[in-house]
């Protein structure tokens, strides 16, 4: 618990699998106290400041909810209403930032900007989403899988779709905690290779296997978990129309999902595009378990918060 304090949350690169472990018990710990209307005050006067440079439902809402069941205070920042969005530097924010409040947590567009917020921030810095990453809502995905399934080693999760943030946080989890990640994406939509070089040096000495593949088929075959997400992300939507057509043969149907385990869960971080990467009678169907997983965004941002802060 005490190593936790004070740092920063940017990627789970940074974190290894007995930490993210430790973080999804508190998370759980601290859902069945809230289950049970224990109180849980433990950030009492605490600030959060919340920087969104990109839209958020389930990002701005739980974190500031979050912050109210631990008896603190959080501030919605959006570029309209901060300096940043007239371009003020990203030192100069995290320096003034800091002299004002507990913690930070930013959705923006490049990872480095968080990195830099974090290096001139002398409170801890959350990642809340970036074009490469979005480490806490895996961490969800991660407390509903166990939830569901009771353990996280030798499961194996199937993404099927864009390598993009999602895939990105996943595959540097995944293998932490002893899944096997099977990702399957058309050629030009692959993962950042350095991200899958860290997934496949964590997967030897957890001793998983990290895939990452075209044939969406082979990827599934026998998922436990079976992951996708939306074909153009925020800042990409200009190629929706070229994207819809190169991941066509991607959709998680009910065809695709008849080769996953008969007792798959589905997991979508939201918002989704049904019809595009998922059809409604999965996303909506008995084995989904996206709306779990949105709920422990909460627990999750809870525990992330009552540690780092
Ligand atoms: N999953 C997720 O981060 O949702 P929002 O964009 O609504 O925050
Ligand atoms: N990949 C999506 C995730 C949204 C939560 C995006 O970045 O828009």
């Amino acid at each position: 618990r005490k190593s936790f304090k004070g740092r920063d949350f940017l990627s789970l690169r940074d974190f290894t699998g007995r930490e993210i472990n430790f973080i999804l018990d508190e998370a759980a710990r601290l859902k069945a106290m809230q289950k049970a209307g224990i109180p849980h005050p433990y950030l009492q006067g605490k600030t959060l400041a919340m920087i969104f440079q990109k839209s958020s439902t389930r990002t701005r809402v739980s974190f500031e909810v979050a912050m109210l069941h631990l008896g603190g205070h959080a501030l919605f920042l959006s570029p309209r209403d901060i300096q940043m969005g007239r371009g003020e530097s990203v030192p100069d924010t995290a320096r003034v930032l800091s002299r004002y409040v507990d913690g930070i947590m930013i959705r923006t567009f490049s990872q480095s900007e968080v990195e830099e917020l974090a290096e001139y921030a002398t409170v801890p810095v959350i990642n809340g989403l970036t074009d490469l990453t979005h480490p806490g809502q895996i961490l969800a995905d991660l407390l509903t899988v166990k939830e569901h399934k009771g353990q996280l080693a030798g499961l194996k999760l199937a993404y099927i779709g864009d390598g993009n943030n999602i895939a990105h946080s996943l595959l540097l989890g995944c293998p932490k905690v002893g899944m096997h990640i099977s990702v399957a994406s058309p050629e030009g939509y692959r993962p950042n290779p350095d991200i899958v070089t860290l997934a496949k040096q964590a997967a030897e000495e957890t001793g998983v296997k990290v895939e990452v593949i075209s044939n969406p088929v082979q990827a599934i075959t026998d998922a436990d978990v079976v992951v996708t997400d939306v074909w153009a992300s925020m800042g990409q939507e200009q190629e929706q129309k070229e994207r819809e057509q190169a991941f066509a043969g991607y959709q998680v149907n009910q065809a695709l999902c008849a080769h996953a385990k008969p007792d798959y869960i589905f997991l979508h971080c939201l918002p989704a595009h049904r019809g595009e990467e998922v059809t409604a009678d999965i996303i909506d169907g008995p084995h989904s378990a996206a709306w779990d997983e949105a709920e422990n965004r909460l627990h999750i941002h809870k525990a992330l918060l009552a540690l780092l802060l």
